[in-house]
């Protein structure tokens, strides 16, 4: 699919079918994470794929307010970040590095036809937990993965105008 088309057909996705996601779709998220850029190619960062039913009941209690949408989806993605240096600009290089590779892995699971959500409402240091992570991993960011129980309308967006300048 043209890049354009991905950007304009993603929704986030809050309803799944009960349906597996197969091994070799999986195998291309990793891809996508893998080879996204980061600060200095420092890499600093890991991917879990988590299908095990323990684990992702697990994560659901590590959610701020929505447990079902975890609850149906057949994969729960789950990005950490590892110890590294600052940025010389004052951003967090995990945070940034792992917005990059995790929007990777949103685009590429648009283009294999799943549906994801990214999710910024859980409690870090549960995830961590739930997945008997090291404490150095830091968690940025969590989504459901899977097939899609639902097609939602575009959501609106600023103007080009409110938010593009060109000086
Ligand atoms: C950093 C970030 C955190 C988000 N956290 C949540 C969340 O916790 N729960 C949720 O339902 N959606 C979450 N979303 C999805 C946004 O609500 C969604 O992207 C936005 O409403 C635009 O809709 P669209 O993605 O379908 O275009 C998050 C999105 C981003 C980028």
């Amino acid at each position: 699919m043209d890049f354009m088309d991905l950007v304009h057909n993603r929704r986030s996705i809050r309803r799944y079918l009960p349906r597996e996601v197969e091994d070799w779709k999986l195998k291309a998220l990793g891809e996508a994470f893998r080879l996204a850029p980061s600060a200095r190619n420092g890499q600093h960062w890991k991917l879990y794929l988590v299908r095990n039913p323990e684990l992702r009941a697990k994560l659901r209690q590590a959610t701020t307010s929505q447990p079902d949408m975890l609850a149906q989806a057949p994969v729960i993605v789950v990005a950490a970040g590892l110890p590294a240096p600052e940025m010389a600009c004052g951003q967090s290089t995990n945070t940034v590095d792992l917005a990059i590779a995790c929007s990777f892995v949103m685009l590429e699971a648009e283009e294999l036809g799943l549906g994801f959500c990214w999710m910024g409402s859980f409690y870090a240091e549960e995830v961590r937990q739930a997945l008997n992570l090291p404490p150095e991993q830091r968690i940025v960011a969590i989504a459901p993965l899977g097939y899609a129980a639902e097609q939602p309308e575009p959501r609106s967006r600023l103007a080009a105008e409110d938010v593009v300048t060109y000086l």
